[in-house]
């Protein structure tokens, strides 16, 4: 890297970050957890407090500054028991380090593989508090963008927690954003249409995707190409499998409508008697959380 990229990054995270000398001897590098085109995240073990943690471990190429640190500003920025909290950001020249809360169970995307399709009783629980997290996000004007099964873990209490905001976008209400962002399946048809988009439905829309996959198992639209894809998503031309209950179904074809202003809010759908009527209740604050090495979190502005 260029000896002037460095300072403009120096510059750029020295606003959101805090470095830590006692790193390698305080964290003991485990387990691959993911692995993504530019990060790894890794189980690592927390000396001082016996705890295990996750560690995101990312590139600090000059074109990854600006969403290294917008990533690690959200995070920071949320504090709630159904998303994954960040401990402590670690900046090194060319490498960053998120430490983050840990969710034994792993991904809800490799639940559904393993089971097939969930019961609608779990599916109403672990929907609920996902829908719960998203409500938070979007009161606090993040939109995530990247809302999927794979995005979902699972703690050790069998609590959903939300993660990876690496497509997350800070937005001032009516704020208009541009640009396809996401995870082709879930995207919303307004992302395909090169139009500029109001960042809540589209998390709106990828919920209605992933209550579909939890409960049957299969993605609503799986066109076997692009051209196949998108086509089935502009029209959103899904069939939901008879077994599924009725008001649940109401639920994915409100959530999938086409026109983003006739989706319901996150608000709306906290008031459904589905989500109202589960037994979703916020799990208790960790024993994770509150041991692990989060007094010395972020120092920044
Ligand atoms: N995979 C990615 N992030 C993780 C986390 N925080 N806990 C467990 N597995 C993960």
């Amino acid at each position: 890297m260029m000896e002037q990229d460095l300072k403009m990054m120096e510059q750029d995270l020295k606003a959101c970050y805090s470095i830590e000398e006692n790193f390698d001897t305080n964290y003991k590098m485990l387990n691959t957890l993911g692995e993504g085109k530019f990060s790894v995240v890794k189980r690592a073990f927390h000396v001082p407090t016996s705890t295990s943690v996750a560690v995101k471990i990312l590139q600090n190429t000059k074109e990854y500054t600006s969403p290294i640190c917008r990533e690690a500003r959200i995070m920071k920025s949320l504090s709630h028991p159904n998303i994954i909290k960040l401990f402590h950001v670690v900046q090194r020249r060319e490498i960053t380090y998120l430490v983050m809360e840990y969710a034994s169970e792993g991904e809800l995307q490799d639940r559904i593989i393993k089971v097939g399709s969930l019961e609608e009783s779990e599916t109403r629980r672990l929907f609920a508090q996902i829908v719960h997290a998203v409500q938070y996000c979007h009161d606090h004007h993040i939109v995530h963008r990247d809302i999927k099964a794979s995005n979902i873990l699972i703690d050790c209490r069998g609590n959903a927690k939300l993660c990876d905001f690496g497509l997350a976008a800070e937005v001032i209400p009516g704020q208009k954003l541009a640009g396809f962002c996401g995870t082709l399946p879930y995207c919303a048809p307004e992302l395909l249409q090169a139009v500029k988009y109001e960042g809540p439905p589209v998390d709106i829309w990828s919920l209605g995707v992933l209550l579909f996959l939890m409960l049957s198992g299969n993605l609503p639209f799986q066109g076997r190409s692009f051209v196949d894809l998108k086509q089935e998503i502009i029209s959103a031309n899904f069939s939901i499998p008879s077994h599924v209950s009725i008001d649940i179904s109401n639920v994915i074809i409100e959530l999938l409508m086409i026109n983003p202003s006739r989706r319901p809010t996150i608000h709306q759908i906290m008031r459904h008697p589905m989500i109202r009527g589960s037994e979703a209740c916020l799990p208790p604050t960790s024993t994770q959380i509150s041991q692990a090495p989060q007094a010395t979190a972020l120092s920044g502005p």
